[in-house]
């Protein structure tokens, strides 16, 4: 295939820009401090892994973006969410509905929840297509039936009027995918997309997203907690703990040399098909951080084996290894030394 040069020049730029988002829900009882200055950006045709254990703040993050929460509780605190040209917090309700299922497509675990299940799987992806691209009721009609076929599902045309719960897990997720991309997104998030499915409808979503992927070129932040799963699909990784970014890197850095002791865990829980039985997990000892307290200290000094005194009274910043590869901790894990440059 010819990339021209403008192709791979905007191959590169960026599409989407987190900075230092904070997120916190209010209770009568106190603050839950869910995301705590979490910052990425994402390329053009790019595909970022998020993974952490549940409750780090991954799903927060997105919905954050997407104006997505219930506010209150919620409450976004700071920072600043550039789609292409355009800043996203504060901006107005309407238009918030338009970059929604428009700029960016989102998937969940929960299809249950997040089909109607009182409409018909073709009217679900039909109507997106006419709010946001004012196809007539017929091109609509036309176009889910492309669109189901896009996502492998079986006979289309004849599926178009079936209810959610007519359609199997697998194939309501690629329902979900459908409306997703319906509009052409130039960015997709999917949040635990697969979590909910048998291993074997696993893998045919995750190829199923290759393939899209690699048709339609939209970026992609794939959310999950199993970094098994990134590791044959994302370009760069970003790794959560305690509502905050611990470690970023290029995939291959991530896995020939995990910086992070949290991410090494979570490497060291991957069932390994030469040493453990497939499908045992081991689980990382120790609690999840209180989110009750914003971090002072590094959220996983108290399960961490390297912690020492400044682990416990500052929190660390990300600092830059080289090759875009960063850390967020004040051990050098290689040297097994306090960091030299913090
Ligand atoms: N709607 C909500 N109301 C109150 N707390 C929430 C809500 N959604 C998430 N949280 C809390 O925010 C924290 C981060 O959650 P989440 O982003 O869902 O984690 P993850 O997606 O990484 O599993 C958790 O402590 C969770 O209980
Ligand atoms: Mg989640």
């Amino acid at each position: 295939m010819n990339v021209s040069p403008q192709a791979q020049a905007s191959a590169k730029a960026t599409v989407l820009e987190v900075r230092d988002l904070r997120t916190i829900f209010r209770f009568r009882g106190g603050t839950l401090w869910a995301v705590n200055g979490v910052s990425f950006s994402l390329a053009a045709g790019e595909l970022l892994g998020v993974v952490g254990e549940s409750g780090s703040g991954k799903s927060v993050t997105m919905m954050s973006l997407m104006k997505l929460l219930p506010m209150p509780p919620a409450e976004i605190v700071s920072g600043s969410v550039r789609l292409g040209e355009r800043e996203l917090l504060g901006i107005d309700p309407k238009t918030m509905r338009e970059v929604r299922g428009g700029e960016v497509g989102f998937i969940f675990q929960d299809t249950m929840t997040a089909l109607n299940p009182v409409f018909t799987v073709g009217y679900q992806i039909m109507e997106p297509l006419r709010a946001h691209l004012g196809l007539s009721r017929k091109a609509a009609r036309a176009r889910a039936v492309e669109l189901m076929a896009l996502v492998g599902i079986p006979s289309p045309a004849e599926r178009l009027d079936d209810y959610p719960h007519q359609f199997s897990g697998g194939m309501r997720q690629r329902v979900m995918i459908a409306i997703a991309l319906s509009c052409d997104p130039k960015v997709l998030i999917a949040d635990e997309p697969t979590t909910a499915l048998d291993v074997t409808i696993q893998a045919q979503i995750v190829e199923l997203v290759k393939s899209l992927r690699r048709e339609l070129g939209m970026a992609i932040i794939w959310i999950t907690h199993d970094l098994g799963v990134v590791a044959g699909l994302a370009d760069r990784v970003l790794v959560m703990y305690g509502g905050l970014v611990v470690e970023h890197a290029p995939v291959d850095s991530l896995y020939a040399r995990p910086q992070h002791p949290y991410t090494r865990a979570l490497l060291e829980t991957l069932p390994r098909a030469d040493t453990e039985k497939a499908g045992r997990l081991k689980s990382i000892g120790g609690q999840p951080p209180n989110l009750l307290a914003p971090p002072q200290s590094c959220p996983f000094a108290p399960r961490c084996a390297y912690a020492f005194s400044r682990c416990h009274s500052e929190n660390p910043p990300l600092f830059a290894l080289g090759g875009g590869h960063d850390v967020a901790c004040w051990w050098d894990i290689d040297q097994g030394a306090p960091r030299r440059d913090a």
